[in-house]
């Protein structure tokens, strides 16, 4: 980056030695004009994408949080939940029919390929591992290969708990092995990730239902009804499992990198980065540790968190506030993806630009390079012409501007919180209608083009 940042002005030095012998005056301040607006534009994307100075060791530190830290929430994943049985199944000392390699990766759940020894890895390639076997599972959880699920074993060897990390819903892999198998990739959401199908494999449902004040098979209903790659993280807050039209709400799982310089996170803005943290770590993973946040005391709004006290955790030890400096630097330190080349039309996306910053308004709200708006990162439903159930749910009431970068490798399960626009073109077309921009196929093709380039 910075090379190139350099190169770019050793190219201007050499332009300005060139263009001092050079008599034609309107060519050369047109040149260099041209010249240096560009150069400038670089600059300020790259130094502002870049400024924070990180810590490489807190990097590392909060990378490790990030994949494999559960903040003691196995006291919940298994001992409420009882998930380490489920996927033992009854054949190995739990219960129903276990959770075999086969039945993780439909699930959308994903395989490390790195934390793979070489010799299981000829193993599966000859075909000689089980992937029908639950069996498998425990062994891929004790070579801690599986994405954002940690294992515990006891003296034995037996797996006796398990417990979930950041990693189970903003990391994917690249599929280099095959589907479900290969690199991490932190910060992707995983939106082949069915999270309510997974929570629905408890033999403790019944758990869930007190807490929400419904019946277990609403339970299952409603985690079955979230779908590949959503969640509802108000539901343990506010006990809204619907939408008013009776459809099941949930909303996709976000991409958690290129958030430097993002001012308020999640759709509904409930506060910056670091609070979020610090809320999914205790109430939605239910680690243990101390939280608070007094806008939750609102029994007509969050009536669930006031029953259990949820606007002011107290665990000791506190396994969780220690760990949020680490876990912020390594969020940070998550870039967002750059497209590959070849994956859109160069010249349709420059037109794209030009119509993104100016005549289609765009910019005005997802301003480059951090595309959210730069401050105050909130609109209401009304300027974005949706319906306002989701930011109704949040204490702020407002919708938040997501920030535009990497879109390209979070294509899958639609735009806008819920998914509700399966295509860019849809959500195009959507802004054409409600600002009334009147723009041509042409142009929509190219603000295309722009957006598959961020
Ligand atoms: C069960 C899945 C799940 C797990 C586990 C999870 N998250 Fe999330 N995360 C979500 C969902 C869903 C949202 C969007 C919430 C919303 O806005 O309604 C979200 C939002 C976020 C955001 C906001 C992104 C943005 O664009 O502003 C950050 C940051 C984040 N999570 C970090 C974390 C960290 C750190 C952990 C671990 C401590 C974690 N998440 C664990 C599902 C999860
Ligand atoms: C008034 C501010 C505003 C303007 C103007 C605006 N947006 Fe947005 N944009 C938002 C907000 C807020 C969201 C989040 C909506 C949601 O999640 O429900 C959003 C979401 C999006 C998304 C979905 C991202 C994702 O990952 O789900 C895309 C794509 C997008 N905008 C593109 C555009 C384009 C293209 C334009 C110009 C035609 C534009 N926006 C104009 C505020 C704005």
């Amino acid at each position: 980056m910075n090379k190139y940042f350099y190169l770019r002005l050793s190219v201007l030095t050499v332009m300005f030695a060139y263009l001092s012998g050079c008599t034609k005056t309107e060519t050369i301040t047109e040149t260099v004009t041209e010249t240096i607006t560009e150069t400038v534009t670089d600059t300020i994307i790259e130094t502002t994408i870049d400024t924070l100075r990180l810590d490489p060791v807190l990097v590392a530190e909060g990378k490790e949080v990030f994949r494999h830290d559960t903040f003691g929430d196995e006291a919940f994943w298994s001992g409420v939940l009882h998930l380490d049985k489920a996927i033992l199944g009854a054949d190995n000392g739990g219960y129903g029919g276990g959770v075999s390699p086969a039945t993780a990766l439909a699930v959308g759940l994903k395989v490390d390929a790195e934390a793979l020894p070489d010799e299981v890895v000829s193993l599966i390639q000859s075909g000689d591992v089980d992937l029908n076997d639950p069996a498998t599972t425990v062994e891929l959880l004790r070579l801690n290969s599986v994405v954002g699920i940690k294992g515990n074993f006891d003296g034995a060897g037996d797996l006796s708990s398990i417990g979930i990390t950041c990693a189970l819903c903003h990391s994917t892999v690249d599929d280099s092995f095959s589907a479900g198998i290969g690199k991490r990739l932190d910060g992707h959401p995983n939106r082949d990730l069915n999270v309510g199908v997974i929570v629905s494999l408890t033999d403790n449902a019944q758990f869930l239902a007190d807490l929400l004040h419904v019946d277990v098979p609403t339970v299952n209903a409603v985690l079955n009804g979230w779908g590949p790659g959503k969640f509802n993280a108000g539901l343990m807050v506010d006990g809204i499992a619907t939408r008013p039209d009776g459809s099941i709400a949930a909303n996709l799982l976000p991409a958690a990198y290129g958030l430097q310089g993002v001012n308020l996170a999640t759709y509904t803005g409930w506060g910056d980065m670091v609070y979020w943290n610090a809320f999914v770590a205790n109430l939605e993973m239910h680690g243990q540790g101390n939280f608070t946040d007094a806008r939750l005391n609102d029994a007509g709004m969050f009536p669930i968190a006031v029953e259990n006290n949820f606007a002011n955790v107290v665990n000791s030890p506190d396994l969780i506030t220690g760990k949020l400096p680490a876990l912020q630097a390594y969020q940070l330190s998550l870039d967002a993806p750059t497209p590959p080349e070849g994956s859109y039309d160069v010249a349709a996306a420059e037109r794209g630009k030009v119509l993104f910053d100016g005549p289609a308004q765009c910019a005005t709200c997802h301003i480059a390079p951090i595309f959210t708006d730069a401050g105050f990162n909130l609109h209401t439903a009304e300027e974005i012409g949706i319906d306002d159930f989701e930011a109704s749910r949040s204490p702020t009431g407002m919708y938040r501007t997501t920030p535009l970068r990497g879109l390209f490798a979070r294509m899958k399960g639609g735009f806008y919180h819920d998914g509700r626009f399966a295509t860019l073109a849809e959500v195009i077309d959507h802004y054409d209608g409600h600002f009334d921009l009147q723009l041509s196929q042409g142009d929509k093709d190219d603000l295309q083009e722009y957006l598959k380039s961020i």
